[in-house]
């Protein structure tokens, strides 16, 4: 029950009105017996830097940040941490002494995720489908955690290129490689780990795939698509079909609240307590005609 000293937390973004978020964190507060709440909050176009004042006055502890605001929120952050600084994207708040200290979970969320899966990036042949901001957090990630090498696939390669180059001059060697999306049929012979990070295959479009050349796919020994509804995408199903491994974007969102939980209350979740909250996600994911959060979004 709310009362004179529960804590409020939230979201900012444009739209909100399908997000998992407080399901989440509503269901972390009453198994771990913290007196806060979470809700989400519609932010209008160009009022994001007031919202974050308003919450400062107001002393909420801390926010989460989507779409559009990931990165329009930074000039309004008194700090942002390094993993945020460099893919140029918060999605958690927390306040501190003169304003909030801006972080990125989904990137660790990410991370997290395949460890919970048992999927490994250090020394692996991996690609990358897309060159968003979504794919810009997972390449970084990438080079981060020791891939081998990092192939970036793009429906315009400009932006494919853009995001290599910047990977490149991070790591100082050539660990990342733009290609147009019809070299998929064409891939040195290596088994590969591919991240399907575009929004083709989303609900209600559920069988579109980015790629649809089996070559591809016999290329791949796990498929991890980031997104979550529908639960097995189109490039899921045919990364299957031809015997590899595939995972698709809830444990992903799970996690990235986690940890953004973890920062807001210092504390550590029990892998118990964040497997009955993915348990919580699925039943509440699957099965309904609703319209749903289906990615992470940048
Ligand atoms: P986000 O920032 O959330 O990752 P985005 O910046 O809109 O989203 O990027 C979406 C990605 O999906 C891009 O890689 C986009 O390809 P382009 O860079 O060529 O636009 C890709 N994408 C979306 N719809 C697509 C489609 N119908 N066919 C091919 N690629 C598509």
């Amino acid at each position: 029950m709310t009362d004179g000293k529960t804590k409020t937390y939230g979201l900012l973004g444009n739209p909100v009105e399908h997000t998992l978020s407080p399901a989440i964190h509503n269901t972390l507060a009453e198994m771990l017996g913290i007196n806060m709440t979470y809700l989400p909050f519609l932010v209008d176009r160009g009022s994001v830097g007031e919202a974050v004042r308003g919450a400062y006055a107001l002393h909420m502890p801390g926010l989460n940040v989507t779409v559009p605001y990931k990165s329009e929120v930074i000039p309004y952050l008194v700090e942002t941490d390094p993993v945020a600084q460099r893919i140029g994207a918060v999605n958690t708040l927390v306040r501190t002494d003169g304003g909030y200290k801006g972080y990125n979970t989904d990137m660790p969320g990410l991370y997290r995720a395949m460890r919970s899966d048992g999927v490994r990036i250090e020394g692996e042949s991996v690609i990358v489908l897309g060159a968003g901001g979504a794919a810009r957090a997972v390449a970084a990630l990438l080079e981060e955690k020791g891939a081998e090498e990092i192939l970036i696939l793009n429906r315009t390669p400009e932006r494919a290129e853009g995001i290599a180059e910047d990977i490149n001059s991070r790591a100082e060697k050539k660990l990342a490689k733009a290609l147009p999306l019809d070299a998929a049929g064409c891939l040195p012979e290596r088994k590969y780990l591919a991240i399907q990070t575009t929004n083709v295959g989303l609900h209600p479009r559920d069988e579109d795939v980015l790629i649809s050349d089996k070559a591809f796919y016999r290329c791949v020994h796990t498929g991890y698509d980031l997104i979550f509804n529908p639960a097995k995408t189109g490039f899921m199903r045919l990364v299957e079909e031809h015997g590899g491994k595939a995972y698709n974007g809830l444990k992903m969102l799970l996690y990235q609240g986690i940890i953004a939980f973890e920062l807001w209350n210092e504390l550590q979740i029990p892998e118990k307590t964040a497997d009955r909250v993915y348990e919580m996600l699925l039943a509440l994911s699957g099965g309904t005609e609703e319209a749903r959060e289906c990615r992470m979004s940048y």
